[in-house]
C-alpha cells in the first residue's frame, strides 16, 4: 500500500523512524523555548496584566501564539480599530489578474506550489509534478496555515509555518490539458501517487532578511511534507475498534495519509491541528454494495452510513479508486471511517507521526479554534462544512496544566462533544454527543462511545441540532472570548417542499431542503453570513450561550429580490425585507465568507471563497476579498483583492502583527480549458519575483504571498 518514495526520507519518516509516543524532543524543545521566554516575557509590560487575568501567561511562555494571545487574554486592548483605505473590488472592467492591497502595503509571493523544501533542484512547472518531487516540495492548494514563532523577539523574523494544502487539481498535477481531457485520459498509479503528495500539510521554515525581504530557508532541518500517504496514528475512543480496522491496518490504529485539509487549529501546548475536509470525494463506491458483507441490514447499514458523508460511485472524480484499491469503498467500507478527523501535528518535530483526535468527532472539519477559559478549561469549536451541517464543541476533560506542557499532550482525546441547536429567542444549547445519553444507544445503532464519534453526523442529526448554511472557519475574539464562525451559503435554504436531516442518521449529505429559521434567516442565502455567541457565565464549558447575527453578506447594487413569498414556517421572512440579497453590511461588500481570524488588536479578518470570475451574482463584488472588519462597530473595508477564479484562504501574522501570511488558492481554476486561460499567477511576476517568473508562467500555482506595510507597522493599522 505505502509508496516505496514515502519510506525513510526526511520528509516523510517511515513507521520506524516515526515517534508517535512520549517523545521526549517536543519536552526538550519545550523546555528550551520556556527558558528562552521567561527572560523575554520578565521585561514585558503585558506579563502582569496576563498572568493576573486568567493565568494565561505561564501558558503563554510555551504556546508558540503566545504573542497573539489566545483568547481570554486582555492584553493588548484589542480595540479592532481599522487605519487603511480600503481597494476597489476587482470587476471585469479592468480585471487584474494580481493580488492587491491598499496604498502604503505591499503583497510578495513567498512560496508557491512546487517550490523546493531542500537543496535540489526547483520543479519546472513546465513538466507534469512527479511523487518523488512533490514531496520534498511546497503543497498544493495552500489553505489553513499557522505560524509558530522561534522564541522571543526573533519570532518576528523566524518561525515555521504550517500550510495545509487542501486538495490538487489533477490536469495541472498530471500535466493535462485542457483539463476536461483529465476524465478521460487514462490514470495510471504514479499519477495518483504525485496527487496525493500534493495533499496534507507543509511545514516551512521562513525568515525575513536584513532588507526586511521574508524567504523559505532551504536549509531548515523543520521543513517537512505530511501527505496523502504519511503514515499517521489513531488516537482516541476509536483507536482499535471493529469500524476502522481494514486488511492493511488489522490494529485499527495506523492510517496512511491525511486528506483535504482545509483549514486549521493550534493548540496552547505548541501543536499544529489540521481538519479533514472534504474527504470523501476521494472515495468511490462502484457497486452499491458492500464486498464480503452477506447480512442485508449490516449492508443497509453500511451504505448509509457512506451516503450520510456523501461517499457515493465516482467520489470527486479524482479516479484514484480506479488504480488504488484503498479508495473503494465497497471493497474497503472501514477506509473512510479513517478520515474526517481533526489531526494533531508537532511543527517541531519531523520525526513526530500525525495523530487523528477521534474523540472530537468524524464529520467534514473546517477548522477547530481553540479558547482557553480563565479556569483553564479548554474547548475547540468546529464547523461541519456541508450545506445543513451542524457547529460542534469540543471540552477537554482536563483543564490545562499551569506548568508542564508535555502533560498536556492526548489532552485531545478525552473529553466531551457537543453540537449546537440555536434557539429563536437568541440562546443556544449544547447537545453532549454521550454514548448512553438523548437515545445514543445501540438500539439506535450506537454501540458505544466509538461509533457515536464514527458516525458524529448521525449521532447529531438524533439529537436535533440546528442545521447551518455551511459552517466554514471560527475565529475567537482576544479579549471577550466571543467566538464568531462563517455560514458561507446554502441556496437550497427555503425552497419549497422543506425538509430535515432524518432523525434516524439516513438522509444523504446535503441532501435536505431546510426552511429558514432564526441563526439561517435568509431563503436562497447566496451570499452567507456571520453568526457569534457568547457561553453563559464566560465559561468555555458552559451548556447554554448567547448569540446573534453579526452580519448578512451581500451586494447592495444588485436587483435581485428575495422571494418572500415562500412559505416560511419557523421563521417570518418579512423581518428581512431590508436585508435581502442586499445584506447588511456596514461598508464594503463581499459574500461566501469563508477564512475567519482575529488579529492580536481585535480586527476581524474575513476571506472569502466564492467563483472568483466577477459575474453572475459577483458582477459587482468581483474577485475573491479578504475583508478587515471592526467587531464593535461592524465597519468593514475591503483589503485584498484576488487573482481570477481562486479563493482566498488562510491568514496569520508574526507576533507584532507586522508581518501578515495570506493563502491565494487555485488561481485560474476551471476544469473545462487551460488553467492560463484564466490566470498566470504567480509566475507571471506581478506580486515580485518567484521561482519561475524568468521562465514565463506555464501554469497557475496556488501560494502564499507576505504582506508588509511600507512603514514597517502593524498591518491593519
Ligand atoms: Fe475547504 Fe469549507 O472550505
Ligand atoms: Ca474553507
Ligand atoms: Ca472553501
Amino acid at each position: 500500500m505505502s509508496s516505496v518514495l514515502h519510506k525513510d526520507s526526511k520528509m516523510n519518516p517511515s513507521p520506524e523512524s516515526s515517534n508517535d509516543s512520549g517523545n521526549a524532543s517536543i519536552h526538550e524543545l519545550m523546555e528550551r523555548r520556556l527558558v528562552s521566554r521567561r527572560s523575554f516575557l520578565a521585561s514585558s509590560a503585558g506579563m502582569t496584566a496576563a498572568a493576573v487575568v486568567g493565568g494565561t501567561a505561564l501558558d503563554a511562555l510555551s504556546n508558540p501564539a503566545e504573542a497573539h494571545g489566545w483568547p481570554g487574554d486582555r492584553w493588548p486592548p484589542a480595540d479592532g480599530r481599522i487605519g487603511f483605505d480600503g481597494v476597489s473590488p476587482n470587476v471585469n472592467s479592468g480585471f487584474i489578474d494580481a493580488v492587491t492591497v491598499p496604498a502604503g502595503y505591499s503583497a510578495s509571493v513567498l512560496a508557491a506550489w512546487g517550490d523546493p523544501l531542500d537543496l535540489g533542484p526547483a520543479w519546472n512547472p513546465a513538466n507534469p509534478m512527479t511523487e518523488a518531487v512533490q514531496v520534498r516540495s511546497f503543497g498544493s492548494h495552500t489553505d489553513g496555515m499557522h505560524y509558530f514563532p522561534y522564541p522571543g523577539a526573533l519570532g518576528n523574523i523566524r518561525g515555521l509555518l504550517a500550510v495545509n494544502n487542501e486538495y490538487c487539481d489533477p490536469p495541472l498535477v498530471n500535466g493535462i490539458t485542457p483539463a476536461a481531457a483529465y476524465a478521460t485520459t487514462t490514470v495510471t498509479l504514479p499519477m495518483v501517487r504525485a496527487q496525493q503528495a500534493a495533499h496534507g500539510v507543509t511545514i516551512v521554515a521562513v525568515e525575513k532578511d536584513r532588507e526586511g525581504r521574508w524567504s523559505v530557508n532551504r536549509r531548515s532541518p523543520f521543513n517537512r511534507r505530511i501527505t496523502g500517504n504519511t503514515l499517521c496514528r489513531l488516537s482516541g475512543p476509536v483507536a482499535g475498534h471493529e469500524l476502522v480496522k481494514t486488511a492493511a491496518d488489522p490494529t485499527g490504529t495506523r492510517v496512511l495519509g491525511t486528506l483535504n485539509n482545509c483549514a486549521h487549529g493550534y493548540t496552547p501546548w505548541g501543536t499544529y491541528l489540521t481538519c479533514e475536509e472534504n474527504w470523501n470525494g476521494y472515495f468511490s463506491n462502484e457497486t452499491g454494495g458492500v464486498e464480503g458483507v452477506i447480512d442485508i441490514d449490516r449492508k443497509f447499514q453500511i451504505i448509509k452510513g457512506q451516503t450520510r458523508y456523501g461517499v457515493v460511485k465516482g467520489g470527486f472524480g479524482y479516479r484514484w479508486h480506479e488504480v488504488d484499491d484503498r479508495f473503494r469503498a465497497d471493497f474497503n467500507p472501514n477506509e473512510p471511517n479513517r478520515f474526517g478527523w481533526v489531526v494533531e501535528i508537532d511543527p517541531w518535530n519531523p520525526k513526530a507521526m500525525p495523530v487523528k483526535r477521534t474523540a472530537m468527532g468524524r464529520v467534514k472539519h473546517e477548522n477547530a479554534m481553540v479558547v482557553v477559559g480563565a479556569d483553564r478549561k479548554v474547548a475547540f469549536y468546529m464547523g461541519d462544512d456541508e450545506r445543513n451541517e451542524y457547529l460542534y464543541k469540543f471540552v477537554c476533560a482536563r483543564r490545562l496544566n499551569p506548568i508542564g506542557r508535555a502533560m498536556d499532550r492526548d489532552m485531545l482525546d478525552k473529553g466531551t462533544l457537543y453540537v449546537a441547536r440555536f434557539h429563536g429567542n437568541g440562546t443556544g444549547e449544547w447537545l453532549p454527543l454521550v454514548h448512553g445519553q438523548n437515545g445514543l444507544t445501540a438500539e439506535n445503532g450506537f454501540r458505544d462511545q466509538a461509533e457515536v464519534l464514527v458516525k458524529t453526523r448521525q449521532a447529531a442529526d438524533r439529537l436535533g441540532a440546528t442545521m447551518m448554511d455551511r459552517p466554514e472557519w471560527i475565529a475567537a475574539h482576544p479579549v471577550t472570548r466571543e467566538v464568531y464562525m462563517t455560514l458561507t451559503n446554502n441556496s437550497r435554504r427555503g425552497e419549497k417542499a422543506a425538509s430535515s436531516n432524518s432523525i434516524d442518521g439516513t438522509t444523504n449529505a446535503a441532501s435536505a431542503r431546510p426552511s429558514v429559521d432564526a441563526a439561517n434567516p435568509r431563503p436562497d442565502n447566496d451570499f452567507g453570513h456571520i453568526i457569534r455567541w457568547r457561553e453563559h457565565h464566560g465559561d468555555v464549558g458552559a451548556t447554554t450561550f448567547d448569540w446573534d447575527i453579526f452580519v448578512n453578506c451581500g451586494d447592495k447594487l444588485t436587483n435581485k429580490q428575495l422571494d418572500v413569498s415562500d412559505p416560511s414556517p419557523v421563521y417570518d421572512p418579512t423581518d428581512l425585507s431590508g436585508v435581502g440579497y442586499k445584506g447588511d453590511i456596514n461598508g464594503d461588500d463581499y459574500g461566501a465568507p469563508d477564512g475567519l481570524w482575529f488579529d492580536k488588536d481585535g480586527r476581524l479578518w474575513i476571506q472569502t471563497d466564492q467563483v472568483g470570475n466577477a459575474t453572475g451574482d459577483w458582477v459587482n463584488i468581483g474577485s475573491n476579498v479578504m475583508m478587515c472588519a471592526n467587531p464593535k462597530t461592524g465597519e468593514t473595508r475591503r483589503f485584498l483583492t484576488s487573482p481570477r477564479n481562486c479563493e482566498v484562504t488562510g491568514v496569520i501574522s508574526t507576533p507584532d502583527g507586522r508581518t501578515m501570511f495570506v493563502g491565494i488558492q487555485h488561481p485560474g481554476e476551471d476544469w473545462k480549458t487551460s488553467f492560463t486561460d484564466n490566470s498566470t499567477w504567480p509566475d507571471s511576476g506581478v506580486n515580485g519575483r518567484t521561482s519561475h517568473s524568468r521562465a514565463g508562467a506555464t501554469k497557475p500555482r496556488s501560494g502564499i504571498v507576505v504582506i508588509i506595510k511600507d512603514d514597517g507597522g502593524v498591518i491593519g493599522t
